[in-house]
């Protein structure tokens, strides 16, 4: 008797590290997806509405794949955590492929392709040269954060929990610039209508969802059916009403 109850509390135990697999979500009927909610145009609320490229992605993936979504919004920096926890079964929220974060989880194939921009306002630092001495802002736990860091002579690096509160200190003057996504940029620096100007790239990543690892079955499922939008149209179309140009990797 009690070592039934050890194994059965063994199990349980064993059960609950364990991410669903693509049966198990496909026979549950609705499929988890994380993202965080503040990263416009890829996830972001308009009033109480999750919207988005990647949000609108992950719903036709879903439809795709004959079931429904239930949406989870967390801090950009806990998406991976709860992935690993089993929270969810995948994220959606633009994070580049690195290997880092392979370590930690998987990835599905690419569903855009981007890079990390220097945006300042006029007059202000364009290239990784003019970042030398300068303050740039950057959201935590991305790669413009890594990759801001490497850059020779750059004065001081500050994280924002937001994209949108980086982006917020360098209209306030508070930093010298802002690293962020080229395409969040683009609508940024339209926004504020000549205050702010676009320069160099400092590198380019490939932007997946990320899998539980291990998690072969929803990964493959997840592949084909990002494939499946690519070519029956519904990928261009959704790239094309958010960004006016088609966003996948070439
Ligand atoms: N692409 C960058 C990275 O891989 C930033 C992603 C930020 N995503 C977000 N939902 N705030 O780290």
């Amino acid at each position: 008797m009690k070592s039934t109850l050890f194994a059965l509390t063994v199990l349980a135990l064993l059960g609950s590290t364990q991410a669903r697999t693509w049966d198990e979500i496909k026979s549950s009927g609705t499929i988890k997806i994380a993202t965080e909610g503040a990263f416009p145009p890829f996830n972001y609320f308009e009033g109480k509405k999750l919207t988005g490229f990647e949000v609108d992605l992950g719903n036709a993936l879903a439809k795709q794949l004959g079931v429904k979504v239930e949406w989870i919004t967390q801090p950009f920096d806990n998406l991976l955590i709860g992935l690993n926890q089993n929270r969810y079964d995948f994220v959606i929220a633009s994070h580049g492929i690195t290997p880092e974060r392979q370590k930690a989880v998987d990835f599905s194939n690419p569903h855009y392709c981007t890079g990390g921009a220097i945006v300042s306002r006029v007059g202000g630092p364009k290239t990784a040269a003019d970042l030398k001495g300068k303050t740039v802002a950057v959201q935590v736990g991305t790669t413009y954060l890594e990759n801001v860091q490497k850059v020779a002579g750059v004065g001081s690096v500050k994280t924002f929990p937001k994209d949108t509160d980086a982006q917020a200190a360098l209209m306030a003057g508070r930093v010298d610039a802002w690293v962020g996504d080229k395409f969040s940029a683009l609508d940024v620096v339209k926004a504020q209508k000549g205050k702010l100007q676009q320069g160099d790239l400092l590198f380019q990543e490939k932007i997946a969802m990320a899998v539980k690892k291990n998690n072969t079955t929803l990964t493959k499922q997840l592949n084909t059916a990002l494939s499946a939008l690519e070519s029956n149209g519904v990928y261009a179309k959704l790239s094309k009403q958010y960004f006016a140009q088609d966003v996948r990797c070439k």
